[in-house]
């Protein structure tokens, strides 16, 4: 059976490295693994509790939990801001956190950080960790992937990742993933 893995993008820009990670990882992806994008969360307004009461949650935050749901797993791949998680990211997890029927509670979760610093952005995994405690996902431990000095990895005119040892590294962690998915998951 195939596993249904979904990619949630912690960068907005167009020429955002860490969209190249994740269009990379359809190809390194284990066989039994299909890797689909979830929607941008560019257009998710800023968490306010009056906009969920008195208009609902956004339809951009109900299509992102339903794809979550639907999904085995779910990677974040993200960039670092200022030592911790991009402001867009923490609010869209944010809007998540508020539905009645949490989309990430007992969800395999993968973080992949990459940045133009050689710490690939380490620390952004931790703060990230935290905040998935709260919210009760299952994040994997090991192996860990922090690209760093990402710029240098990947092609700019493919948009993908062309390094070997980078690519190695992806297809190697997302193997593990499977297995984790396979320990961790309770299926109805
Ligand atoms: C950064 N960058 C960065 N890099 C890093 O390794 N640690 C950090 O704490 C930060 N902080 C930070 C804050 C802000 C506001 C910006 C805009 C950038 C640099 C970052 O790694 C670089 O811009 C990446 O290219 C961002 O990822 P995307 O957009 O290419 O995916």
């Amino acid at each position: 059976e195939t596993l249904k893995v979904v990619t949630l993008l912690g960068s907005l820009r167009k020429g955002s490295f860490n969209a190249m990670v994740a269009r990379t990882l359809p190809q390194v992806a284990p066989s039994n693994m299909a890797v689909n994008p979830l929607p941008s969360i560019a257009d998710i307004p800023l968490y306010n509790a009056d906009i969920q009461e008195e208009q609902g949650f956004p339809a951009t935050v109900n299509a992102l939990a339903e794809q979550i749901r639907l999904a085995d797993g779910l990677v974040i791949v993200t960039p670092e801001y200022n030592y911790s998680v991009p402001g867009g990211l923490k609010n869209a997890i944010d809007w998540l956190s508020r539905l009645p029927d949490q989309p990430l509670a007992g969800k395999p979760v993968l973080i992949q950080t990459s940045s133009m610093g050689v710490i690939g952005g380490a620390r952004c995994q931790y703060h990230l960790r935290q905040i998935l405690v709260f919210l009760d996902a299952m994040v994997m431990n090991k192996p860990e992937f922090m690209g760093g000095v990402i710029q240098n990895k990947i092609d700019p005119e493919s948009g993908e990742v062309i390094d070997q040892a980078t690519r190695d590294h992806l297809g190697g962690q997302l193997t593990a993933f499977a297995d984790y998915i396979a320990r961790v998951s309770i299926k109805a």
